[in-house]
């Protein structure tokens, strides 16, 4: 998948670390396999071990800078090409300087390559980005990270798929457009989801919860095809969305035992690069065919749309213009803003944006 670079000097965006992101899909790593890819301006050499255990280590060689992945990964150790130093990649730890001789006092094991914890759950290496200057996350440090983000499923059998799109804005602008309930009519115009016509005025809940709000459980827009789908089994359905800290929408869509499920993330590449992940996840149809390719075939669509529509934002914001939020449709976004500045200061925990619920009002 292509990287959409910026034709010019984008506006960067300040990144949250001390976080979970999602690096790379896992299937692309089967064991010895490696990929490099770049996460919050970091370039990064993923692999997976032959023992199955991923890996995430920072893809330049602590001796001299040469990428990692100029080298060789045989399943259990990377060796950098340029001295050959071998290194055991969960750990980064050195465990060979081939030119040591026993008049040498150096002890290599005493050298680390960047490494960084990497996990894999709902099909992505999702890789812990400490903020520079940490210092190496040692194994015990690991139970005491926040947990692995994770899809909320609600039975043992589900289909699901995974949607990608890089786009050439920050990640301010991805996470904005994610959750800007007033672009929906003019973006995803379609027959199948909903048209200019349908636009009607809507009144939704919204919470405070830990890092981030939620849209309270509502009966879907009635004016949109896949929710009228999900009434075939006649009963009351409700929905949640969450927006949390510091990338995640959540959704979820529960009529009775049968349930659809999203995660969305918009991760930044780099300063000024984003790109954003959608898992899916449902237990209705699981035995009709060709469901899989069909919901396939409209998501990339609708992740297009918006992905069509930041490509050419990014041609306007090029000239740096004086931007706007307004009420009650931005209202969201005014509140990421809010959360994002409390997470950085580090006063998130008594500097919620939303101290009570709070209706909003739209047309959409
Ligand atoms: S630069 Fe990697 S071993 Fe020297
Ligand atoms: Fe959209």
């Amino acid at each position: 998948m292509p990287i959409i670079e910026p034709t010019h000097s984008a506006p960067p965006a300040e990144m949250i670390f001390d976080d979970w992101y999602p690096a790379l899909r896992a299937d692309k790593l089967r064991k010895g396999a490696h990929h490099t890819t770049l996460l919050l301006g970091i370039p990064l050499l993923l692999g997976r071990k032959n023992d199955g255990s991923l890996f995430a280590l920072r893809d330049l060689c602590p001796h001299r800078g040469i990428p990692l992945s100029a080298g060789w990964f045989d399943g259990n150790t990377v060796t950098c090409k340029y001295h050959g130093w071998e290194f055991e990649p969960c750990s980064g730890q050195c465990t060979l300087i081939p030119s040591l001789t026993q008049h040498d006092s150096l002890d290599a094991q005493r050298i680390y390559a960047g490494a960084y914890p990497c996990v894999e759950k709902d099909g992505y290496a999702w890789v812990y980005m400490p903020a520079a200057g940490a210092g190496r996350i040692q194994p015990d440090d690991l139970a005491k990270l926040p947990p692995v983000p994770e899809l909320p499923k609600f039975s043992q059998k589900f289909k699901s798929i995974h949607l990608t799109a890089n786009l050439p804005c920050n990640v301010d602008h991805g996470i904005i457009g994610l959750m800007d309930p007033a672009h929906g009519p003019f973006v995803h115009q379609a027959w199948w989801w909903r048209s200019r016509s349908s636009i009607h005025e809507k009144s939704k809940v919204f919470e405070p919860i830990p890092h981030g709000f939620r849209m309270a459980s509502h009966k879907p827009s009635v004016n949109s095809a896949p929710y009228r789908l999900l009434g075939v089994y006649g009963e009351d359905f409700t929905t949640t969305i969450d927006f949390v800290l510091p990338n995640r929408r959540y959704e979820t869509i529960r009529c009775g035992n049968k349930w659809f499920s999203s995660l969305t993330t918009v991760t930044p590449v780099t300063p000024t690069t984003c790109r954003i992940d959608v898992i899916g996840a449902w237990n209705i149809f699981l035995h009709v065919p060709f469901v899989l390719p069909i919901v396939r075939y409209f998501g990339n669509r609708f992740v297009a749309q918006d992905q069509q529509t930041m490509v050419e934002q990014s041609e306007g914001l090029r000239y740096n213009p004086a931007l706007m939020l307004i009420d009650d449709a931005d209202k969201p976004a005014k509140w990421y803003f809010a959360l994002k500045q409390a997470r950085l200061k580090g006063t998130l925990g008594d500097n919620h944006p939303l101290t009570a619920p709070v209706t909003l009002h739209w047309r959409s």
